[in-house]
């Protein structure tokens, strides 16, 4: 088993079950044009992030780390009628980028751009008393998610869940020796999600075209 296969596997999924539109499709092209890294979600990690939304039918969702906008396309297009998607960038380029493809995908009159640390946008908002978030989808730097977990415990409700991407970083989360700050940062942030009563949690480890990975899923139950 190697990335090839699992890259092919995920491509037989794609091409059958999350054909992606043009809009999509654009959004990707323009990250590479623009020189983003390309690590975004994949297409199938895309439609899973827009199935949990319409499961939910969330009318309000968070994201940290917009890059190109590419996952919070798939977001989006999840939403209730009248919901909105706030997604947090440091990058003002990214977000620049991020700008146009929700722009050419039909969805910016939904989605609110932050932009600047992630952090700071969080106590923003704690600050505004903005409404519970229904779904939080945690991708913005790896060293940050345990922060990110305590200051979006004060933005959601019992019936939200937060999604927190590469949690599992080819194995390493088990590696308790490891010093690669991306990896503490995920071992701390599921350290602090199993010390919280308020959630109830999983992890998934994933292959395909973007290797091997994984994603944690918790429900705030209180
Ligand atoms: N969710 C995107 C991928 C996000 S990649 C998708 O799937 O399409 C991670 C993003 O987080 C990058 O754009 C990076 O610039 C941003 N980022 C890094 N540090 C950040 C911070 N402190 N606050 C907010 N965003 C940050
Ligand atoms: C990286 C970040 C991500 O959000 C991702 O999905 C893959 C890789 C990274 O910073 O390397
Ligand atoms: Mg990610």
């Amino acid at each position: 088993m190697d990335t090839e296969r699992w890259t092919a596997v995920d491509r037989y999924v794609t091409d059958l079950l999350v054909p992606e539109d043009g809009a999509l499709a654009q959004a990707q092209h323009s990250a590479a044009a623009e020189g983003l890294p390309p690590i975004s979600v994949s297409p199938a990690q895309g439609m899973l992030l827009h199935l949990l939304v319409r499961s939910l039918r969330a009318t309000r969702v968070l994201e940290l780390g917009t890059l190109a906008g590419y996952s919070a396309i798939w977001m989006a297009r999840g939403l209730e009628d009248g919901g909105r998607l706030v997604t947090c960038e440091l990058d003002p380029h990214h977000a620049q980028v991020a700008g146009r493809n929700l722009e050419r995908a039909g969805v910016a009159d939904r989605v609110e751009q932050r932009v600047g640390p992630a952090s700071g946008s969080l106590d923003a908002m704690a600050a505004e008393g903005a409404a519970p978030f229904d779904l939080v989808f945690i991708d913005a730097d790896k060293d940050g998610y345990p922060e990110y977990l305590r200051k979006v415990m004060g933005l959601v409700r019992p019936g939200s869940v937060i999604v927190a991407d590469n949690v599992v970083r080819g194995g390493q989360v088990a590696d308790a020796a490891c010093e690669d700050p991306a990896v503490i940062g995920v071992q701390r942030y599921l350290e602090a999600v199993a010390a919280e009563p308020r959630l109830t949690a999983t992890v998934i480890q994933t292959v395909g075209s973007k290797g091997y990975d994984g994603f944690s899923l918790a429900l705030v139950i209180s």
